[in-house]
């Protein structure tokens, strides 16, 4: 029989959406110039401030987190001046090609596909730069293609010494793993509402911070229209966007922050790092191989996965999908057809895990890969229960 059901999404955003943040898609239409449009706005800026963990503004785009990205670079760097990119996977590539199109100069520093950057390869890049050429360092917090972790509050110290800006892509990262915008000193992050925010695609999050604003407002020749920064800011200090938003989106925003809040952050970002250590320990009692090896470097969103010799990730992902209707993810540009990746990021809970797992495990058993029946299960739950013991004993 034909499951016509939507796939349970375990790939790496968009992610689920609670019901709660679904339903909001059949309001009635609202006035974006309203007053009581006025004050979601003003919530949901004031609740986007807790999710970064800053006093600064958080700038609400209607555009995916490429677009934010692109504000980033456009609004705090002139054409011919240099922007270092720490290199490991597609989404920090695109960042390199994207400041190139700008005509920014780029130097990069690249790891093989599956690990992090590391903090001597920075430092030793920032420590060659006598003459402070290099004004600002973009990086990726959860490398979405990979799964790879970086050390976001390392590097933008070492950043910060040296006196560029840092620009931190937390798109998979904010609210899976620690991220603190004030504390760490950081002067540009962004995100994407289709990733921990649990809601549909279209609106990006981008904290600014006082240096990065400085430079926009006193170096930058052209910083554009739509993103500018001023602009943005000064629609959203009289609680307003600058232009038409996607007012659906923003009043789905509110009710996930509401949630995300309630949860709080930090325990989302243990619920993550539970499911995630749940995933690896389950991937692992099935035999197979991890693309991040190391556990200190392994994202908490996704988790990406070789799969068994002479076994093909599309006929896993297909079976998966078909049978089961669990969608997973392909790897991305050289990575196609060679990993597969578990997402488990947003509104995603041990449930999920299980069931994924178990899924997955029959799917290998039909072809032919040689498993111990239920050692995935066995290993995700002890995984779990160690997390519900620190717990219990953190609290
Ligand atoms: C780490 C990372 N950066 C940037 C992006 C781009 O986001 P968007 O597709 O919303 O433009 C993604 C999307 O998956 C991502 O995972």
């Amino acid at each position: 029989m034909m499951n016509t059901d939507y796939p349970f999404l375990m790939i790496p955003g968009p992610t689920p959406l609670p019901d709660a943040v679904r339903e909001v898609m059949s309001r009635p239409a609202v006035g974006h110039r309203s007053p009581e449009f006025k004050v979601i706005v003003r919530r949901v800026l004031d609740n986007l401030k807790q999710v970064f963990k800053t006093q600064h503004d958080v700038i609400m785009y209607t555009a995916s987190a490429t677009g934010a990205i692109e504000a980033a670079l456009s609004n705090t760097l002139n054409p011919n001046e240099t922007l270092l990119v720490l290199s490991c996977g597609v989404f920090s590539n695109r960042w390199a090609e994207m400041a190139k199109t700008l005509g920014i100069d780029v130097q990069e520093i690249s790891v093989p596909q599956g690990e992090a950057n590391t903090a001597d390869s920075l430092r030793e890049a920032l420590n060659a730069d006598v003459t402070k050429s290099i004004k600002a360092v973009i990086f990726v917090h959860s490398e979405t293609s990979t799964g790879a972790l970086n050390d976001v509050q390392t590097f933008t110290r070492l950043i910060r010494e040296h006196g560029a800006l840092s620009i931190v892509d937390t798109v998979t990262g904010l609210s899976a793993d620690a991220f603190k915008f004030d504390e760490w000193d950081i002067d540009l992050a962004i995100s994407g509402s289709q990733k921990g925010f649990m809601m549909q695609p279209g609106l990006s999050f981008l904290a600014v911070g006082p240096r990065a604003l400085a430079r926009h407002r006193e170096q930058v020749k052209n910083p554009g229209f739509y993103f500018n920064f001023d602009r943005n800011i000064k629609a959203q200090g009289q609680d307003t966007t600058a232009y038409t938003p996607a007012t659906h989106l923003i009043m789905a925003l509110d009710v996930s922050l509401q949630m995300m809040l309630n949860e709080g952050i930090e325990s989302m970002n243990m619920r993550h790092l539970k499911l995630r250590n749940m995933v690896r320990a389950g991937l692992r009692a099935m035999g197979l191989t991890l693309l991040v090896e190391d556990d200190n470097h392994a994202s908490p969103a996704v988790t990406a996965v070789l799969p068994p010799n002479g076994v093909s990730t599309a006929d896993i992902r297909g079976i998966l999908k078909n049978r089961f209707n669990i969608a997973v993810a392909d790897g991305q540009a050289a990575l196609k057809n060679k990993i597969f990746r578990i997402g488990h990021l947003g509104h995603v809970y041990e449930r999920d895990v299980f069931m994924t797992l178990a899924s997955l495990e029959a799917v290998l058993y039909e072809l032919g890969h040689p498993l111990e029946s239920g050692a995935a299960l066995k290993a995700a739950q002890e995984s779990a229960s160690i997390h519900r013991v620190m717990n219990a004993v953190s609290a």
